[in-house]
């Protein structure tokens, strides 16, 4: 099997496959700019079961300024595995066939996985469950390389629902791999994973833990600023405790290196006032772009 056969958990890859990716992602600057024919043959199919808006459109956009091909549904209503109960084993087995790559998102842990063993074409995973985001860890790890001209070294703070944010788990494990030193600023209630902060420990990283915004942002070189999942909560009520808890405000920018840069996955809803925007430190609408090289990057290595 190729070395990028699929891309399932940021964990099956290693320090050098990452730096690998990150490389051929900035090689990709370049060609984002004035396209190019390489996947010309190749189809993309992009099967998205819950909400996207970045993810999807950024895997489009990368194919198409490869000169590749995209089919696919946004969503889960109008697709058979919605509307009449098709299984993910069957949507897949039917896709491979019309498809050179298949790009899903899920809403349940494991799903990716489930799927690339059931399909003979590779399988990205765009995000499963809380559990998973790989292809968004490796876009803010790009992001933070090319704001700060390192990964190496730096100190960042990861901010916000570290309990059910998919991305900052695949970013907490991507990081690992690294020199740096991690704060996880959270509510009590949305702390991060217990295994997650034992492998971060095992692995020689620096970890503090916070619980207020204010903590968070003080002396770090990044501060990646996280939505809380409303939809993964198993009760709204839990929910309902936690809304509104832990917002960036325009006066929290003060408190920051002045070098630092904000990061965030997006979408945002209250927890990143939009009057952070024009500050030198807002760096989410320029880490959007960051995913369309990563992508272009990840479907080259996995295509060619
Ligand atoms: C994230 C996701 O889907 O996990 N969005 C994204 O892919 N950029 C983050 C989120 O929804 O909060």
């Amino acid at each position: 099997m190729p070395r990028f056969h699929n891309l399932i958990s940021i964990q099956d890859l290693t320090r050098e496959d990452i730096d690998l990716i990150l490389a051929r992602a900035s090689e990709m600057e370049e060609v984002s700019v004035r396209r190019s024919n390489i996947l010309k043959d190749k189809i993309m199919a992009c099967l998205f079961f819950e909400p996207s808006t970045r993810t999807r459109l950024s895997f489009e956009s990368a194919m198409f300024r490869l000169g590749g091909n995209v089919l696919g549904f946004a969503d889960v209503a109008v697709s058979s595995a919605g509307g009449k109960g098709e299984t993910l084993a069957d949507t897949i087995k039917t896709v491979e066939r019309y498809a050179d790559v298949i790009v899903i998102r899920h809403p349940l842990d494991g799903s990716a996985r489930v799927a690339s063993e059931f399909s003979a074409i590779p399988v990205i995973n765009a995000g499963s469950g809380s559990e998973e985001h790989p292809t968004q860890a490796l876009l803010d790890l790009y992001s933070i390389k090319k704001m700060k001209g390192k990964i190496d070294g730096i100190s960042i703070s990861l901010c916000g629902d570290l309990k059910y944010g998919r991305t900052v788990h695949s970013l907490a494990m991507a990081l690992l791999h690294y020199n740096v030193s991690i704060r996880l600023a959270a509510p009590p209630q949305l702390r991060m994973k217990p295994a997650i902060i034992e492998k971060m420990l095992s692995s020689g990283v620096d970890v503090t833990t916070v619980d207020s915004v204010e903590e968070g942002v003080k002396d770090v070189d990044v501060i990646y600023m996280t939505r809380i999942q409303k939809e993964r909560f198993p009760d709204v009520r839990e929910y309902d405790a936690v809304r509104g808890k832990f917002r960036l405000r325009l006066e929290d920018v003060s408190l920051m290196k002045k070098d630092a840069i904000i990061l965030h996955p997006l979408p945002r809803v209250d927890e990143l006032d939009p009057a952070i925007d024009s500050t030198p430190q807002a760096k989410y609408f320029d880490q959007v772009a960051a995913g369309v090289v990563t992508r272009m990057a990840i479907l080259d290595l996995i295509l060619n």
